[in-house]
């Protein structure tokens, strides 16, 4: 018999969970597997404290949310693979070097506005599972934001004014064209080389279209909407139509709750991609900071490529 213990992420927090007693009896138990999917269905984000801090087990967490993004060539891409298996997950990693911007006087990296991934892309993966591999000793943080708090906590008129429109998005609009939500006094300062070749591969591509508001099988609504890489209103892309995106972005960082994570070397996150925004805090360019992210399969069925615009596949990107 294996247990594991369920508790708030914080008292005054509406959504997240965290989980400790993951071990690889729990991970292997059906009954614990049941108790974390239903708690990853509740609550949006759980987060694992202890793990044990290898692949394997990143892996065998991530399986518990749905069955992972296969990547083709992982078997031939580490000098040793560890997990055993014809199909070797996709696992993403998260470094960011040299993408600077000014924070309110801060230089940073790993600055990363809210956003949901793949935004920009016609299906919504289910979820990842974060890891960290090397934390800076200071910042670095993740953040959370429930769309169901933020749903219920904008105003009234806005609730009203988005219940039945899409926000169109575009892989092109970030880091320094990023058109909606931009944090006040933030300035990009540069980018790496490989988000400059990026943004080359981002032009000219089909753009997707996603409800501002969409309903969970569980009844609740969702506010859903990446300032990151939105392009406007479907249908509405002119000036009143960006004026009114861009209150909702205001209203977005107003109203949220946010729940930020400290990262330590035993903790993995896995988080909703269907019902959550997040970000990351930035650190001092002097520290690396690398995490690595699975992806978990899935799609809610809701988003498209915009209808009668030719373009090219969005590039994949982490
Ligand atoms: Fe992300």
């Amino acid at each position: 018999m294996t247990s594991i213990k369920v508790g708030p992420l914080a008292d005054d927090l509406p959504f997240g969970a965290k989980i400790t007693g993951i071990t690889w009896a729990a991970v292997k138990d059906n009954a614990v597997r049941k108790q974390i999917k239903e708690t990853f269905e509740e609550r949006g984000v759980v987060v694992f404290k202890n793990v044990e801090a290898t692949e394997e087990m990143h892996f065998a967490l991530s399986e518990i949310a749905g069955p992972l993004q296969d990547h083709p060539l992982r078997a031939t891409m580490r000098d040793k693979p560890l997990v055993e298996s014809a199909a070797k997950p996709d696992l993403a990693d998260l470094t960011y070097k040299g993408d600077i911007i000014d924070a309110n006087g801060a230089v940073l990296t790993a600055w990363l506005p809210w956003h949901f991934d793949a935004c920009y892309t016609n299906k919504l993966n289910r979820a990842g599972v974060l890891r960290p591999i090397s934390i800076p000793p200071e910042g670095g943080m993740t953040g959370f934001a429930d769309g169901v708090q933020l749903y219920n906590a904008i105003s009234p008129a806005l609730r009203e004014k988005f219940k039945d429109l899409k926000i169109v998005y575009h892989s092109y609009l970030m880091y320094m064209h990023q058109r909606f939500g931009m944090p006040a006094n933030h300035r990009w300062l540069s980018v790496s080389d490989g988000v400059a070749k990026l943004l080359k591969r981002c032009e000219g591509a089909r753009r997707s279209v996603h409800p501002a508001i969409w309903k969970r099988t569980s009844g609740e609504y969702v506010l859903h909407v990446s300032p990151w890489q939105a392009a406007g209103i479907y249908g509405r892309m002119n000036r009143e139509g960006d004026e009114l995106l861009e209150e909702l972005s205001q209203e977005i960082y107003a109203k949220m709750k946010p729940y930020f994570h400290k990262w330590a070397p035993t903790d993995m996150v896995l988080w909703d991609n269907w019902r959550l925004i997040h970000s990351a805090s930035g650190n001092d360019p002097k520290y690396a900071r690398h995490l690595q992210r699975t992806t978990v399969q899935g799609d809610y069925g809701l988003g498209d490529f915009e209808p009668g615009v030719e373009g090219h596949a969005p590039p994949s990107m982490d």
